[in-house]
């Protein structure tokens, strides 16, 4: 598959699997009917924001980014624009709703972010972070030693980019700190392959392990589905892994590849019980 490919399925991917994961709800946070001004921070290519301003036709949903990857045609009560979270916000009005998925491994400054949280927030509106926590976590024997490894490199090397995969575990003090009260969080997990037991662990497992044409696993998912499956963990892991290894861990590409080669042939060969830890955090100002 090439890597244009690779970066549009990857992304509708990753959609998929948090709609399962939240059952299909877009927010946690208890959002009334009339919602008006909605924020998604780092919104990627806006496949969030489309669909909550689709479910709140009456409300503005704007989604801010570092990448100008969102379409140019948008309804009339969605605006994307490119702009750096962490520097200070000029927005003209407050918002009810502030929303971030999959966004916090890359803020730098996470005391300055909130600080804009605060600021633009409306007092009784919500604050809502829908994270995941990575890499694998394992909680039998059943890592096997290649996997195992990666798990092992992948942060590492993540720290030497500057990246912070476990952020999200220091924003709650920040907010608190700042005047926020931490009112609800839950967690799901996101199993790599379909080894778990609940019917909706089992489908995202499926969706992170390649099963190639093996329809009877995915009666739920099917036509663009089937393209998506293809593009898995694996698919991701070979693009991460690459980049990372090679660049600050000093592994060769062959051993990248023979590496992952190694990683992919133990997730296909089943009884791994990894997953990856999915926070979901909600809370709202004091004042
Ligand atoms: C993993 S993607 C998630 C995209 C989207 N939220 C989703 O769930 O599909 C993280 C996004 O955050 C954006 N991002 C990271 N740091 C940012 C910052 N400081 N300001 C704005 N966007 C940022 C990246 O450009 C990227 O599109």
């Amino acid at each position: 598959m090439g890597a244009a490919i690779m970066r549009s399925v990857i992304p509708k991917l990753q959609h998929r699997v948090w709609q399962l994961s939240l059952s299909d709800r877009l927010h946690l946070a208890p959002l009334g009917p009339n919602t008006a001004r909605t924020l998604d921070i780092g919104c990627g290519t806006g496949a969030w924001v489309l669909e909550f301003a689709a479910k709140y036709p009456h409300g503005h949903v704007t989604g801010i980014d570092l990448s100008a990857i969102q379409p140019t045609t948008t309804p009339p009560n969605v605006n994307f624009e490119i702009s750096d979270m962490s520097a200070t916000w000029s927005h003209p009005q407050k918002f009810d709703y502030i929303h971030s998925r999959t966004f916090a491994i890359g803020v730098n400054d996470w005391p300055k972010l909130v600080t804009n949280l605060w600021e633009n927030l409306e007092p009784g509106g919500w604050v809502e972070f829908q994270e995941i926590l990575s890499p694998f976590y394992c909680d039998d024997d059943t890592m096997p030693p290649a996997l195992r490894l990666w798990n092992e490199t992948f942060p590492v090397a993540t720290a030497k980019v500057g990246l912070r995969l476990e952020a999200i575990l220091g924003v709650p003090p920040l907010l608190e700190e700042r005047g926020f009260v931490a009112l609800g969080s839950a967690t799901t997990k996101w199993p790599l392959g379909p080894w778990a037991k609940g019917e909706r662990e089992k489908q995202i497992g499926a969706v992170f392990k390649s099963l190639d044409r093996d329809a009877q696993q995915w009666s739920s998912f099917r036509t663009d589905l089937e393209l998506l499956m293809r593009s898995d963990v694996i698919n991701a892991l070979k693009g991460i892994s690459m980049r990372l290894f090679t660049g600050v861990m000093g592994w060769t590409e062959d051993a990248v590849r023979q590496h992952i080669v190694e990683v992919e042939n133990e997730i296909r060969a089943g009884g791994v019980h990894a997953y990856i830890n999915v926070p979901v955090k909600l809370c709202r100002p004091s004042r």
